[in-house]
């Protein structure tokens, strides 16, 4: 798997986006160290706050299939933006060396950067 077949699942993904509040579709596609790949989207919802991003959608799918371990995630999003402080919590817990791959809505790399870049002294599984 290479890192532009992950943006372009990521990409794929971001089109199934459920986000009718904000039309700011994102997709996921994360890399397990088995070599399978599960997308996530954002599902918004009408209370808001439940709103589940495209990332965490991706670790459930991965962590319910019986994968824990990840290489790279790569994320779609208009502009290339960087994963919620919350969605870097959540990946730290199993990946905290996570390559992240943030591609924008035309599915150009706009930037690589480590978790442990993006969420220096983490709070995770070897904190107590
Ligand atoms: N969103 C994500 O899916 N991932 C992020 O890392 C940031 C935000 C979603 C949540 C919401 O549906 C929309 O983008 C606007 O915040």
């Amino acid at each position: 798997m290479t890192d532009q077949e992950l943006i372009k699942m990521a990409h794929g993904a971001a089109r199934q986006a459920y986000a009718p509040y904000s039309e700011f579709h994102v997709g996921a596609a994360l890399l397990g160290k088995s070599g399978k790949v599960f997308v996530g989207c954002n599902v918004e919802n009408a209370s808001y706050g439940l709103t589940i991003c495209a990332e965490r959608v991706a670790v459930g799918m991965a962590v319910a299939c019986a994968e824990r371990d990840f290489e790279a995630i790569a994320i779609s999003v208009k502009g290339g933006g960087s994963p919620c402080g919350a969605c870097r919590q959540v990946l730290s817990e199993f990946a905290p060396d996570l390559r992240v791959l943030m591609s924008d809505e035309n599915g150009k790399l706009v930037r690589e950067m480590s978790l442990g870049a993006l969420l220096p002294e983490n709070f995770g599984p070897k904190s107590f």
